[in-house]
């Protein structure tokens, strides 16, 4: 399928999606929702694609949710909004694959919020993030005010919403809403590589990881911990884990069948 907002690009097992509104620096309109909302359910049926890499073209990530389409709306079209981006993003978050975001640029309000939906982060050393919702007369609308604490702490988290700041690639590292901070020139290799050490390996177990860190981390600890064991032990029903601790002994590389 073709898309008009979105560049897809599948090669080696990875399928990277950027981002085509460069002109309104990626702001996030439905139209944009509506054909990302399409894509990841194709990409989750896709057998072929093991990783997915959000970019975004030009000089942003993604600089939010569209004000142009937003400021008209009344109470119910600005819910409705709101119900449309939650509903993309957590398909993003549960997407059984992993979802890395490549952030070559502005990640502001949705752009940060989306950014925060991936599993990981890698920034260029001139991305921007932050939440300038209040700024607005909003707020966050697409998880910011959820994920963001639950990714930096409260304080930091009602620090960046109250104020509106906006914060470099090296403080966003620092307090932990980045995993780290690469040059612009190899923020997209950087990413790709890391996406290529995840596609070689043992699928279900990556992805049964994540299940497990994503439930876990939402639930007490006992709860928690009963999903490793649960998932750990569905491995040992895998034709992977009898692969990987057979290569291991024989000391040669695993040849995953994924499944
Ligand atoms: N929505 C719509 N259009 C946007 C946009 C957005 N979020 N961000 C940028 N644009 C447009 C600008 O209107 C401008 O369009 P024109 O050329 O037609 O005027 C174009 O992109 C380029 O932007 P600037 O000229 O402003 O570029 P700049 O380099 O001077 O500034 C910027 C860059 C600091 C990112 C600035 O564009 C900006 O502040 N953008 C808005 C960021 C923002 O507030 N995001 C949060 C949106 S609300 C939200 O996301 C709610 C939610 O949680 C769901």
């Amino acid at each position: 399928m073709d898309y008009k907002n979105l560049i897809v690009e599948k090669s080696d097992k990875i399928c990277k999606i950027s981002f085509n509104r460069p002109k309104a620096l990626n702001a996030l309109n439905t139209e944009v929702l509506e054909e990302l909302d399409k894509l990841l359910d194709e990409i989750e049926k896709d057998d072929e694609t093991f990783v997915v890499v959000f970019t975004g073209e030009g000089k942003a990530f993604v600089a939010g949710a569209d004000i142009g389409e937003m400021k008209d709306k009344n109470l119910i079209e600005g819910k409705k909004f709101a119900q449309l981006g939650h509903k993309v993003f957590r398909k993003i978050e549960l997407l059984e694959k992993p979802v890395i975001a490549a952030v070559n640029g502005y990640a502001l309000g949705g752009g940060c919020e989306l950014a925060m939906s991936c599993d990981i982060r890698i920034a260029g050393e001139k991305a921007k993030f932050g939440q300038p919702e209040v700024g607005l007369g909003i707020t966050p609308g697409f998880g910011g005010t959820q994920r963001l604490s639950r990714l930096v702490g409260s304080a930091k988290a009602k620090e960046l919403i109250f104020t509106a700041d906006t914060i470099s690639a090296q403080e966003a590292e620092k307090i932990g809403l980045v995993n780290k901070v690469v040059s612009q020139e190899e923020l997209i290799r950087e990413t790709m590589n890391m996406a290529n050490k995840i596609a070689t390996k043992g699928q279900v177990a990556v992805r049964f990881s994540k299940n497990a860190i994503n439930r876990g981390i939402e639930t007490d600890i006992d709860t928690a911990l009963d999903i490793e064991i649960n998932l750990f032990g569905m491995c040992f029903a895998t034709e992977d884990q009898k692969e990987g601790m057979k290569a291991f002994t024989e000391k040669r590389k695993a040849e995953f069948k994924n499944k």
